[in-house]
């Protein structure tokens, strides 16, 4: 069970050495959900600066309070690398759409709904880091736009986005037939997509990059 930390609880001034206190209790590996204070990116960048390396950090539903992300204490202190960000990104959604399917198939479509709104705004999320932040770096580095691996990357997160869309849409209207087909139609894309980018291309654009650029690219992402 993750615990939850309300920032706005503390007083303004006093936030971030709170959270970055309460952070740095977390046994490596485990995770803390953190709802946000107006002006989150703030407070972000502040643990960022107090623990460089120490944590994972991304959102995970929009609409408990000013926005719920989810942190993980890294098991080391390495240099960050795109791969193990991205991909604990990954399987920190799958987590969220497996829930969503187990809450759909027991009947508590009030879960189902939760998890398909959050999982969307995860992977929405997401896929917005990868095509505004890591593609386009890529695509300057190669000078592949319009024809190299990420525009068929970009096209299936097009396809993605559409199976979420209606992913949500069955949860809300508590249809399971119409919840299993997108499902499915969803994990089609979706299975090889994220093999891909964490065999090839996540890993491609670590090598790609010297330390200090690779660290300033994980933090775009990180706070993107
Ligand atoms: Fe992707
Ligand atoms: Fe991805």
């Amino acid at each position: 069970m993750i615990q939850t930390y309300d920032a706005r609880e503390v007083a303004p001034q006093q936030r971030a050495a709170s959270l970055i206190d309460r952070l740095k209790q977390l046994r490596p590996g485990t995770e803390l959900d953190v709802v946000m204070p107006q002006n989150g990116a703030t407070l972000l960048q502040a643990v960022l600066l107090a623990a460089p390396h120490r944590f994972w950090f991304s959102p995970v539903d929009a609409t408990a309070g000013s926005g719920l992300v989810r942190f993980i204490a890294r098991l080391d202190a390495s240099a960050p690398r795109v791969a193990e960000y991205l991909s604990w990104d990954h399987d920190r959604l799958d987590a969220i759409l497996v829930e969503c399917m187990r809450a759909a198939d027991a009947g508590d479509w009030q879960n189902a709904q939760r998890c398909a709104t959050s999982f969307r705004h995860g992977l929405f999320r997401h896929i917005a880091v990868e095509n505004d932040i890591l593609f386009a770096e890529c695509e300057e580095r190669t000078g592949m736009r319009d024809v190299g691996p990420t525009a068929v990357m970009r096209h299936e997160h097009e396809d993605i986005q559409h199976a979420v869309d209606e992913i949500v849409k069955a949860a809300a209207a508590k249809d399971s037939e119409a919840l299993q087909r997108w499902h499915a139609n969803l994990l089609g894309v979706l299975v090889e997509h994220n093999m891909k980018e964490e065999q090839i291309l996540y890993p491609g654009t670590d090598r790609m990059l010297d330390d200090a650029t690779r660290e300033q690219l994980v933090q775009r992402l990180l706070l993107g």
